[in-house]
Protein backbone atom coordinates (compact mmCIF):
# COMPACT_ATOMS: atom_id res chain seq x y z
CA UNK A 1 0.00 0.00 0.00
CA UNK A 2 1.41 3.52 -1.25
CA UNK A 3 0.31 6.42 1.61
CA UNK A 4 0.22 9.81 -0.04
CA UNK A 5 0.66 12.60 1.89
CA UNK A 6 -0.52 16.09 0.51
CA UNK A 7 1.80 18.56 2.09
CA UNK A 8 1.03 21.12 -0.88
CA UNK A 9 0.68 23.90 1.33
CA UNK A 10 3.54 24.00 3.27
CA UNK A 11 5.91 21.47 5.49
CA UNK A 12 3.77 19.47 8.00
CA UNK A 13 5.98 18.09 11.01
CA UNK A 14 3.17 15.64 12.23
CA UNK A 15 2.64 14.42 8.94
CA UNK A 16 6.27 14.60 8.31
CA UNK A 17 6.94 12.13 11.35
CA UNK A 18 5.02 9.03 10.44
CA UNK A 19 7.33 9.29 6.77
CA UNK A 20 10.34 9.88 9.17
CA UNK A 21 8.82 6.91 11.09
CA UNK A 22 8.91 4.76 7.76
CA UNK A 23 12.74 6.01 6.76
CA UNK A 24 13.56 4.45 10.47
CA UNK A 25 11.89 1.14 9.74
CA UNK A 26 13.36 0.67 6.52
CA UNK A 27 10.82 1.86 4.12
CA UNK A 28 10.81 3.82 0.94
CA UNK A 29 9.21 7.25 0.88
CA UNK A 30 9.41 9.56 -1.72
CA UNK A 31 9.58 12.94 -1.54
CA UNK A 32 10.22 16.47 -3.08
CA UNK A 33 13.65 17.95 -3.63
CA UNK A 34 14.07 21.37 -5.64
CA UNK A 35 15.67 19.41 -8.25
CA UNK A 36 13.14 16.61 -8.82
CA UNK A 37 11.52 13.59 -6.77
CA UNK A 38 13.74 11.37 -4.75
CA UNK A 39 12.91 8.04 -3.65
CA UNK A 40 14.23 7.63 -0.62
CA UNK A 41 15.68 5.28 2.34
CA UNK A 42 18.14 5.04 4.97
CA UNK A 43 21.10 5.02 3.33
CA UNK A 44 22.81 3.11 6.12
CA UNK A 45 20.40 0.58 6.09
CA UNK A 46 21.54 -2.15 3.28
CA UNK A 47 18.43 -4.05 3.06
CA UNK A 48 16.24 -0.56 2.73
CA UNK A 49 18.79 0.99 -0.24
CA UNK A 50 18.77 -2.99 -2.17
CA UNK A 51 15.02 -1.95 -2.42
CA UNK A 52 15.31 1.00 -4.01
CA UNK A 53 17.52 -0.88 -6.28
CA UNK A 54 14.80 -3.59 -7.04
CA UNK A 55 11.59 -0.58 -7.47
CA UNK A 56 13.34 1.56 -10.10
CA UNK A 57 14.97 -1.58 -12.06
CA UNK A 58 18.54 0.02 -11.47
CA UNK A 59 21.51 -1.60 -11.99
CA UNK A 60 23.74 -2.21 -9.26
CA UNK A 61 26.92 -0.23 -9.96
CA UNK A 62 24.89 2.85 -9.91
CA UNK A 63 25.52 4.22 -6.92
CA UNK A 64 23.12 6.93 -5.11
CA UNK A 65 23.13 10.38 -3.65
CA UNK A 66 23.11 10.63 0.26
CA UNK A 67 21.03 13.36 1.35
CA UNK A 68 21.74 15.13 4.17
CA UNK A 69 20.15 18.53 6.59
CA UNK A 70 23.36 19.67 8.43
CA UNK A 71 26.92 20.21 7.09
CA UNK A 72 28.30 18.49 10.35
CA UNK A 73 26.84 14.98 8.34
CA UNK A 74 30.09 15.17 5.75
CA UNK A 75 32.24 14.22 8.63
CA UNK A 76 29.75 11.12 9.37
CA UNK A 77 30.25 9.86 5.96
CA UNK A 78 33.27 11.42 3.96
CA UNK A 79 36.87 10.62 5.25
CA UNK A 80 38.32 13.58 4.15
CA UNK A 81 36.56 16.74 3.44
CA UNK A 82 38.48 19.24 0.82
CA UNK A 83 38.75 22.98 1.47
CA UNK A 84 37.35 23.12 -1.65
CA UNK A 85 34.51 21.33 -1.01
CA UNK A 86 33.64 23.56 2.46
CA UNK A 87 33.92 26.88 0.39
CA UNK A 88 31.32 25.47 -2.19
CA UNK A 89 29.14 23.91 0.35
CA UNK A 90 29.49 26.98 2.45
CA UNK A 91 27.78 28.89 -0.81
CA UNK A 92 25.49 27.01 -2.11
CA UNK A 93 24.22 24.58 0.48
CA UNK A 94 21.34 23.73 0.51
CA UNK A 95 20.98 23.83 -3.02
CA UNK A 96 21.27 21.85 -6.22
CA UNK A 97 25.01 20.54 -5.84
CA UNK A 98 26.29 16.90 -5.16
CA UNK A 99 29.93 16.49 -4.15
CA UNK A 100 31.76 13.44 -4.89
CA UNK A 101 34.20 12.81 -1.89
CA UNK A 102 35.88 9.49 -0.21
CA UNK A 103 34.07 7.37 1.42
CA UNK A 104 33.60 6.52 5.06
CA UNK A 105 33.28 2.44 5.86
CA UNK A 106 29.93 3.07 7.70
CA UNK A 107 28.31 3.78 4.28
CA UNK A 108 27.33 0.51 2.62
CA UNK A 109 28.90 -0.91 -0.85
CA UNK A 110 25.11 -1.19 -2.03
CA UNK A 111 24.77 2.36 -1.45
CA UNK A 112 27.77 3.71 -3.45
CA UNK A 113 27.79 0.81 -5.98
CA UNK A 114 31.30 -0.58 -4.41
CA UNK A 115 32.95 3.07 -5.14
CA UNK A 116 35.33 4.15 -2.70
CA UNK A 117 33.55 7.61 -2.73
CA UNK A 118 30.21 9.20 -2.00
CA UNK A 119 28.09 11.34 -2.85
CA UNK A 120 26.45 14.27 -1.13
CA UNK A 121 24.09 16.68 -1.10
CA UNK A 122 22.01 19.21 1.17
CA UNK A 123 18.58 19.97 -0.79
CA UNK A 124 17.17 23.11 -0.59
CA UNK A 125 13.29 22.05 0.05
CA UNK A 126 11.67 22.48 3.67
CA UNK A 127 10.19 19.15 3.24
CA UNK A 128 12.90 17.08 2.50
CA UNK A 129 15.00 19.11 5.06
CA UNK A 130 13.01 18.14 7.87
CA UNK A 131 12.37 13.83 6.58
CA UNK A 132 15.85 14.08 6.70
CA UNK A 133 16.42 16.13 10.46
CA UNK A 134 13.07 13.92 11.88
CA UNK A 135 14.41 10.45 10.53
CA UNK A 136 17.97 11.08 12.06
CA UNK A 137 19.94 9.36 8.83
CA UNK A 138 21.18 10.50 5.66
CA UNK A 139 18.68 9.70 2.75
CA UNK A 140 19.76 7.65 0.12
CA UNK A 141 17.33 9.07 -2.90
CA UNK A 142 18.21 8.79 -6.64
CA UNK A 143 15.41 10.36 -8.70
CA UNK A 144 11.98 8.47 -8.62
CA UNK A 145 11.51 7.42 -11.69
CA UNK A 146 11.58 3.68 -13.13
CA UNK A 147 14.99 3.15 -14.16
CA UNK A 148 15.79 4.81 -17.51
CA UNK A 149 12.47 6.62 -17.88
CA UNK A 150 12.56 10.81 -17.93
CA UNK A 151 12.68 11.88 -13.82
CA UNK A 152 9.95 13.00 -11.97
CA UNK A 153 8.77 16.38 -11.02
CA UNK A 154 5.73 16.11 -9.35
CA UNK A 155 4.19 13.54 -7.34
CA UNK A 156 1.87 12.17 -10.00
CA UNK A 157 4.51 11.16 -11.86
CA UNK A 158 6.14 9.12 -8.78
CA UNK A 159 2.71 7.83 -8.73
CA UNK A 160 2.71 6.69 -12.34
CA UNK A 161 5.80 4.57 -11.37
CA UNK A 162 5.61 3.00 -8.06
CA UNK A 163 2.03 3.25 -6.79
CA UNK A 164 1.22 0.75 -5.08
CA UNK A 165 5.14 -0.43 -4.97
CA UNK A 166 6.65 2.10 -2.03
CA UNK A 167 5.45 2.77 1.18
CA UNK A 168 4.41 6.43 0.95
CA UNK A 169 4.53 9.81 -1.15
CA UNK A 170 4.71 13.26 -0.19
CA UNK A 171 3.34 15.26 -2.51
CA UNK A 172 4.68 18.70 -2.09
CA UNK A 173 3.81 20.42 -5.58
CA UNK A 174 5.77 20.83 -8.28
CA UNK A 175 9.83 20.81 -8.28
CA UNK A 176 11.08 24.44 -8.76
CA UNK A 177 13.76 23.76 -10.68
CA UNK A 178 12.87 20.50 -13.21
CA UNK A 179 16.25 19.00 -13.43
CA UNK A 180 18.60 17.41 -11.17
CA UNK A 181 21.32 18.45 -8.96
CA UNK A 182 25.03 19.37 -10.69
CA UNK A 183 27.47 16.51 -9.41
CA UNK A 184 30.91 17.45 -8.69
CA UNK A 185 34.03 14.80 -8.18
CA UNK A 186 36.22 16.66 -5.70
CA UNK A 187 38.41 13.46 -5.61
CA UNK A 188 40.19 14.90 -8.55
CA UNK A 189 42.42 18.49 -8.79
CA UNK A 190 41.08 20.07 -10.68
CA UNK A 191 37.57 19.05 -9.87
CA UNK A 192 35.56 16.81 -12.32
CA UNK A 193 32.09 17.56 -13.58
CA UNK A 194 30.32 14.32 -13.72
CA UNK A 195 26.44 15.29 -14.65
CA UNK A 196 25.65 19.35 -15.36
CA UNK A 197 22.28 20.19 -13.42
CA UNK A 198 20.56 22.52 -11.42
CA UNK A 199 23.75 24.33 -10.45
CA UNK A 200 25.41 26.19 -13.16
CA UNK A 201 28.96 25.19 -14.20
CA UNK A 202 29.75 28.81 -14.31
CA UNK A 203 28.78 29.64 -10.77
CA UNK A 204 30.58 26.92 -9.41
CA UNK A 205 34.06 28.32 -11.54
CA UNK A 206 33.71 31.79 -9.93
CA UNK A 207 34.38 30.11 -6.64
CA UNK A 208 36.77 26.82 -7.14
CA UNK A 209 38.29 28.42 -10.54
CA UNK A 210 38.43 26.04 -13.39
CA UNK A 211 36.79 22.59 -13.61
CA UNK A 212 37.28 19.62 -15.86
CA UNK A 213 33.83 18.36 -17.68
CA UNK A 214 34.25 14.95 -18.00
CA UNK A 215 33.58 13.92 -21.57
CA UNK A 216 30.65 11.36 -20.90
CA UNK A 217 28.83 15.01 -20.16
CA UNK A 218 29.41 15.64 -24.10
CA UNK A 219 28.03 11.97 -24.89
CA UNK A 220 31.83 10.40 -25.45
CA UNK A 221 31.58 6.43 -24.82
CA UNK A 222 33.58 5.86 -21.74
CA UNK A 223 34.67 1.93 -20.44
CA UNK A 224 35.25 2.69 -17.07
CA UNK A 225 32.70 6.15 -16.07
CA UNK A 226 33.92 7.37 -12.95
CA UNK A 227 30.43 8.26 -12.54
CA UNK A 228 28.55 5.01 -13.68
CA UNK A 229 25.41 7.05 -14.31
CA UNK A 230 27.01 8.24 -17.24
CA UNK A 231 26.94 4.74 -19.10
CA UNK A 232 22.81 4.20 -19.11
CA UNK A 233 20.48 5.43 -21.13
CA UNK A 234 18.34 8.01 -19.63
CA UNK A 235 15.60 10.13 -19.27
CA UNK A 236 14.08 8.70 -22.58
CA UNK A 237 10.42 8.48 -23.44
CA UNK A 238 8.67 5.40 -25.31
CA UNK A 239 8.80 7.58 -28.02
CA UNK A 240 11.95 8.27 -30.55
CA UNK A 241 13.56 11.13 -29.47
CA UNK A 242 15.26 13.49 -32.44
CA UNK A 243 17.33 16.93 -30.97
CA UNK A 244 17.26 19.70 -33.50
CA UNK A 245 20.49 21.91 -32.68
CA UNK A 246 21.80 24.89 -34.22
CA UNK A 247 21.35 28.72 -34.60
CA UNK A 248 18.18 29.30 -33.20
CA UNK A 249 16.65 31.08 -36.88
CA UNK A 250 17.76 27.76 -38.77
CA UNK A 251 16.22 25.46 -35.87
CA UNK A 252 12.57 26.02 -36.60
CA UNK A 253 12.48 25.64 -39.98
CA UNK A 254 14.62 22.36 -39.43
CA UNK A 255 11.91 20.80 -37.45
CA UNK A 256 8.94 22.10 -39.82
CA UNK A 257 10.79 19.99 -42.49
CA UNK A 258 11.05 17.33 -40.12
CA UNK A 259 8.13 17.00 -39.10
CA UNK A 260 6.38 17.30 -42.20
CA UNK A 261 8.88 14.56 -43.77
CA UNK A 262 7.65 12.00 -40.45
CA UNK A 263 4.19 12.84 -40.88
CA UNK A 264 3.93 11.58 -44.54
CA UNK A 265 5.50 8.68 -43.34
CA UNK A 266 2.60 7.60 -41.15
CA UNK A 267 4.11 8.99 -38.17
CA UNK A 268 2.52 10.64 -34.85
CA UNK A 269 5.05 13.48 -34.31
CA UNK A 270 5.12 16.15 -31.16
CA UNK A 271 7.31 18.80 -30.68
CA UNK A 272 8.88 20.11 -27.72
CA UNK A 273 10.43 23.56 -27.99
CA UNK A 274 10.30 27.44 -27.26
CA UNK A 275 8.59 28.55 -30.94
CA UNK A 276 5.61 27.30 -31.85
CA UNK A 277 4.93 24.39 -33.78
CA UNK A 278 1.79 22.97 -35.92
CA UNK A 279 2.30 18.94 -34.78
CA UNK A 280 0.17 16.40 -33.57
CA UNK A 281 1.41 16.89 -29.81
CA UNK A 282 2.90 20.23 -29.08
CA UNK A 283 4.83 21.05 -25.41
CA UNK A 284 5.48 24.81 -24.89
CA UNK A 285 8.45 24.67 -22.85
CA UNK A 286 8.75 28.57 -21.57
CA UNK A 287 10.99 30.87 -22.93
CA UNK A 288 13.94 31.23 -20.29
CA UNK A 289 16.07 28.22 -20.22
CA UNK A 290 14.97 28.23 -16.34
CA UNK A 291 11.51 27.58 -17.81
CA UNK A 292 12.80 24.85 -20.04
CA UNK A 293 14.85 22.68 -17.03
CA UNK A 294 11.88 23.06 -15.33
CA UNK A 295 9.36 21.97 -18.09
CA UNK A 296 11.43 19.14 -19.87
CA UNK A 297 10.75 15.95 -18.22
CA UNK A 298 7.48 16.74 -17.43
CA UNK A 299 6.83 17.34 -21.56
CA UNK A 300 8.60 14.01 -21.92
CA UNK A 301 6.58 12.26 -20.01
CA UNK A 302 3.49 14.29 -21.17
CA UNK A 303 4.39 12.94 -24.95
CA UNK A 304 4.46 9.27 -23.77
CA UNK A 305 0.75 9.97 -22.28
CA UNK A 306 -0.17 11.37 -25.49
CA UNK A 307 1.45 7.93 -27.49
CA UNK A 308 3.42 9.97 -30.04
CA UNK A 309 6.09 8.11 -32.33
CA UNK A 310 8.79 10.76 -32.73
CA UNK A 311 9.50 13.83 -30.04
CA UNK A 312 11.61 16.24 -31.70
CA UNK A 313 13.18 18.70 -29.50
CA UNK A 314 14.64 21.88 -29.60
CA UNK A 315 18.43 22.58 -28.93
CA UNK A 316 19.16 25.50 -26.19
CA UNK A 317 22.39 27.01 -25.73
CA UNK A 318 24.84 25.28 -23.81
CA UNK A 319 25.31 28.18 -21.38
CA UNK A 320 23.56 28.44 -17.55
CA UNK A 321 21.09 25.69 -16.90
CA UNK A 322 21.41 24.99 -20.63
CA UNK A 323 24.35 22.27 -20.32
CA UNK A 324 22.30 20.58 -18.26
CA UNK A 325 19.16 20.65 -20.23
CA UNK A 326 21.30 19.56 -23.33
CA UNK A 327 22.38 16.93 -21.80
CA UNK A 328 19.71 14.86 -20.39
CA UNK A 329 17.72 16.23 -24.33
CA UNK A 330 21.24 14.01 -25.76
CA UNK A 331 20.79 11.28 -23.35
CA UNK A 332 17.46 11.17 -23.90
CA UNK A 333 17.75 11.02 -27.95
CA UNK A 334 20.13 7.97 -27.40
CA UNK A 335 22.18 10.88 -29.32
CA UNK A 336 19.86 11.21 -32.28
CA UNK A 337 21.12 15.03 -33.12
CA UNK A 338 19.96 16.80 -36.52
CA UNK A 339 22.17 20.17 -36.94
CA UNK A 340 19.78 23.01 -38.43
O1 LIG B 1 18.83 16.26 -7.92
C1 LIG B 1 19.24 15.12 -7.67
O2 LIG B 1 20.45 14.86 -7.62
C2 LIG B 1 18.20 14.03 -7.41
C3 LIG B 1 17.43 14.40 -6.15
C4 LIG B 1 16.47 13.34 -5.71
O3 LIG B 1 18.35 14.72 -5.13
N1 LIG B 1 18.80 12.76 -7.33
C5 LIG B 1 19.33 12.12 -8.42
O4 LIG B 1 19.82 10.86 -8.16
O5 LIG B 1 19.33 12.60 -9.52
P1 LIG B 1 20.15 9.82 -9.32
O6 LIG B 1 20.45 8.56 -8.60
O7 LIG B 1 19.07 9.78 -10.30
O8 LIG B 1 21.49 10.34 -9.93
C6 LIG B 1 22.68 10.28 -9.16
C7 LIG B 1 23.88 10.47 -10.04
C8 LIG B 1 24.12 9.27 -10.93
O9 LIG B 1 24.54 9.72 -12.19
C9 LIG B 1 25.24 8.54 -10.19
O10 LIG B 1 26.03 7.77 -11.06
C10 LIG B 1 26.02 9.70 -9.57
O11 LIG B 1 25.01 10.63 -9.20
N2 LIG B 1 26.75 9.27 -8.36
C11 LIG B 1 26.26 8.86 -7.19
N3 LIG B 1 27.24 8.50 -6.34
C12 LIG B 1 28.40 8.70 -7.00
C13 LIG B 1 29.78 8.53 -6.68
N4 LIG B 1 30.17 8.05 -5.50
N5 LIG B 1 30.70 8.85 -7.61
C14 LIG B 1 30.32 9.34 -8.80
N6 LIG B 1 29.03 9.53 -9.17
C15 LIG B 1 28.08 9.22 -8.29
MG1 LIG C 1 18.06 9.52 -12.01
Amino acid sequence: MTIIINMRSGVDEVKLRIAAKLIREGKLVAFPTETVYGLGADALNERAVRRIFEAKGRPADNPLILHIAKFSQVYELAREVPEEAKVLVERFWPGPLTIVLPRKDVVPDVTTGGLDTVAIRMPANEIALKLIELSGKPIAAPSANISGKPSPTSAEHVADDFYGKIECIIDGGETRIGVESTVIDLTEHPPVLLRPGGLPLEEIEKVIGKVRIHPAVFGKKVDTPKSPGMKYKHYAPNAEVIVVEGPREKVKGKITELVKELKERGKKVGVIGSESYNADEFFFLGSSVEEVAKNLFKALRYMDKAGVDVVIAEGVEERGLGLAVMNRLRKASGYKIVKA
